[in-house]
């Protein structure tokens, strides 16, 4: 199939992207660049730098290309930068969307797959999330996030454009920028094997649930073929505290730091973790690599680079 992929040469999405084209389909990555690189990018996709929200540009690629699937990965990714600047959030996330979709509708596209957020689309509640709860978004990141959702009901509704939303928990693996303000696993590789002590945000305790990236990418590879419409969690269900990512990526260093704390971040939620049960029984989809095995593979990762 041809698979148009927004957000290919980023993290997450250049994982996507190799499983694609491992399967033999034809990928065409949409991409502008701003914190993914061009040595994410698989040699045998189409690489066509674009911003989505460009919009005369997006709908002539879309028009031109003529997808059978579109893959949405691009967005703007920083919770904390959306409290800051929402209108930059949303210009991305919400009015980029808006731009594919409206050019989606123009052409015999058979499916819309786009990466949603579980880790911040439910707010406050007990662990873990499921689908059936309430979408109570506490970010401006989150609510863009929601917002797309809807739209492609909206497009689904009135179009007839099939989609699915995967609700990450939080994505860990290879090629994760360490230089944002998520992507922990990320953060405390790079420094620990910069030799460099990385600071604990609070006491460590918040725990979140941490999915592998190539348990992420099957999920979008099943996607392809599923009759479903609407939203699935992709998580664990497992929770694991900052302090225990902390500890497992310096044993896997080989290396004795010190443990720094430094003041917590406001708003941080407590405990995160996804029910993936619903994605089980809907693609048959669970995490296969569990939190000591990724560590293993990004900490090689990162001693190798
Ligand atoms: N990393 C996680 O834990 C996580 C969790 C839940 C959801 N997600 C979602 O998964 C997707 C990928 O996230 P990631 O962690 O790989 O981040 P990333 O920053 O590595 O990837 C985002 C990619 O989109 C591109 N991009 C951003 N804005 C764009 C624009 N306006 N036009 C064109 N390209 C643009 C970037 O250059 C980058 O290559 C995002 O939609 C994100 O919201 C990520």
């Amino acid at each position: 199939m041809k698979i148009l992929v927004t957000g290919g040469a980023g993290f997450i999405a250049s994982h996507v992207v190799d499983a694609y084209i491992n399967l033999g389909h034809e990928v065409v990555v949409v991409d502008n660049l701003s914190s993914g690189n061009k040595n994410n990018l698989n040699q045998k996709a189409k690489f066509i730098e674009a911003d989505i929200t460009d919009k005369e540009k997006i709908q002539e690629i879309i028009k031109a290309e003529k997808p059978e699937i579109i893959n949405h990965h691009a967005a703007h990714i920083q919770v904390g930068y959306s409290v800051k600047n929402p209108q930059f959030d949303a210009e991305n996330n919400i009015i980029g969307l808006l731009n594919i979709m409206e050019a989606a509708k123009e052409i015999p596209i058979k499916k819309v797959i786009m990466a949603a957020t579980g880790g911040a689309m439910y707010g406050n509640k007990v662990t873990p999330f499921n689908e059936e709860m309430k979408a109570e978004p506490l970010s401006p990141y989150g609510i863009s996030k929601r917002a797309g959702e809807l739209y492609l009901n909206y497009y689904h509704e009135l179009y007839k454009i099939p989609f699915i939303s995967l609700r990450y928990s939080n994505v860990y693996g290879p090629r994760q920028n360490p230089h944002g303000e998520s992507g922990v696993i990320a953060i405390f590789s790079e420094m620990m094997s910069e030799g460099k002590i990385p600071s604990i945000n609070g006491d460590g305790t918040h725990t979140r649930d941490y999915v592998y990236v190539e348990d992420v990418a099957k999920a979008n590879v099943l996607a392809l073929e599923s009759d479903f419409v609407g939203e699935l969690n992709i998580g664990t269900t497992t929770e694991i505290s900052t302090n225990e990512v902390f500890r497992k990526v310096a044993a896997e260093m080989e290396i004795e730091v010190e443990e720094k704390h430094i003041a917590e971040r406001p708003g941080e939620q407590e405990t995160s973790s996804l029910d993936y049960s619903k994605a089980k029984k809907i693609l048959g989809w669970e995490p296969t690599i569990n939190f000591d095995e990724g560590v293993r593979r990004v900490v090689t990762w990162y001693k190798n680079k």
